[in-house]
């Protein structure tokens, strides 16, 4: 093996630079990965542009990515249950590198029946709309409104809670055009948020008496809007802002309708409970991972020296699922 690698930096101008650094040494807790795909993530864009000293961003160097897929290499001492030679997808900071270093918690076996181009495209969707569902009590049966469903996660959200029993579940858009994309995905109802009001939709494809659990990935308005759209002593639970992060609510419909609203980021968790989520997707979904019932849809996939054409492809928001990055 090499005593170097090729990774990506941010914070060097408005695309990725791509550097030769030291390939890094797995300690104690830790795997030594040798990535094979790479996936790129909504928070990717927005550290590339916060981080760019040519358009008035800080100009702090980073080593980029969240998600990656690949073989282990090497594992650290306290590591059991991992091996080396594991197919693993996991999550990890500066996880755009041929060699990723990862806390041994942070992975899930990769099943034989999935490559790695579709395995580093999961680890992100799997844990978040897990959690996100695990955070709002969801259970079986229930009803549950997604937001913003066509992004990437979201699309793993509508499979999961499909896979999970899910009574009945709606899904938004901005336009009716992705409407086919999300019933394939798990979709009952479909709500294009363009062309009809929320509110009243999600109640009338509910009987008028809202739904149970809302994951909601748009923030803004449309969070406003799933509010009175809550079933009684029902949970909202925000997971992104793709509008925005700020939001005018009616607090007579938060108060009479008891709900509860909870919120999820799971870059900011200690790495023990990203741990818990993580095993706790990996137990309920990987069998369902395995069988095809949640399969990442992949947009586009770049070789490493075009990541600058996968970065202007995950800015335009044009991509129908997740782009990924093959590693040399
Ligand atoms: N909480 C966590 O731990 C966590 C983890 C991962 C991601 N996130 C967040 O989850 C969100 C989704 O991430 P992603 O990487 O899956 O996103 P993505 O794939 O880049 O999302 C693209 C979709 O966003 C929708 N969209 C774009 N701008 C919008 C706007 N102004 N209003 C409403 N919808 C808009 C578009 O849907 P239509 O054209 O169909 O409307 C588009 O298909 C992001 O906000 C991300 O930061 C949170």
């Amino acid at each position: 093996m090499s005593a170097t690698m090729t990774a990506l930096f941010g914070g060097t101008g408005p695309d990725w630079e791509a550097r030769e650094v030291a390939v890094p040494s797995a300690g104690p807790g830790r795997l030594l990965v040798r990535a094979h795909a790479v996936a790129l993530n909504n928070a990717d864009a927005a550290m590339l542009a916060g981080a760019d000293p040519t358009a008035g961003g800080t100009g702090q160097e980073y080593q980029a990515g969240f998600e990656f897929a690949g073989e282990v290499l090497a594992v650290g001492e306290n590591v059991e249950s991992v091996a080396v030679g594991a197919r693993v997808m996991g999550t990890s900071p500066a996880s755009f590198a041929q060699y990723v270093l990862v806390d041994h918690r942070h992975v899930l076996p990769v099943p034989d029946e999935l490559g790695y181009e579709e395995a580093c495209a999961l680890p992100t969707g799997l844990l978040t709309e897990h959690g996100a569902l695990m955070a709002g009590g969801f259970t079986a049966g229930q009803t549950v409104l997604i937001t913003g469903a066509t992004s990437s996660i979201g699309l793993i959200g509508l499979q999961i809670a499909r896979t999970l029993g899910a009574g009945q579940i709606i899904a938004t858009t901005r336009t009716a055009a992705k409407a086919n994309l999300l019933k394939r995905s798990g979709a009952d109802t479909v709500v294009a948020t363009g062309e009809q009001d929320l509110t009243t939709a999600v109640l009338a494809a509910t009987g008028g008496q809202g739904t149970d659990v809302v994951l909601d990935h748009v923030g803004g308005q449309t969070f406003a809007d799933c509010l009175p759209a809550t079933r009684v002593a029902g949970t909202i639970v925000n997971i992104g802002r793709l509008d925005t992060a700020v939001s005018t609510l009616d607090l007579d419909a938060l108060s009479y309708r008891l709900l509860r609203l909870r919120g999820v980021s799971f870059g900011f968790s200690r790495a023990g409970e990203l741990g818990a989520v993580i095993a706790s997707a990996g137990q309920q979904l990987l069998p369902a991972v395995a069988d095809g019932r949640v399969r990442p849809l992949i947009d586009s996939t770049f070789s490493f020296d075009r990541a600058d054409e996968a970065a202007a492809r995950l800015r335009s928001h044009q991509a129908g699922g997740k782009i990924v990055l093959s590693v040399p």
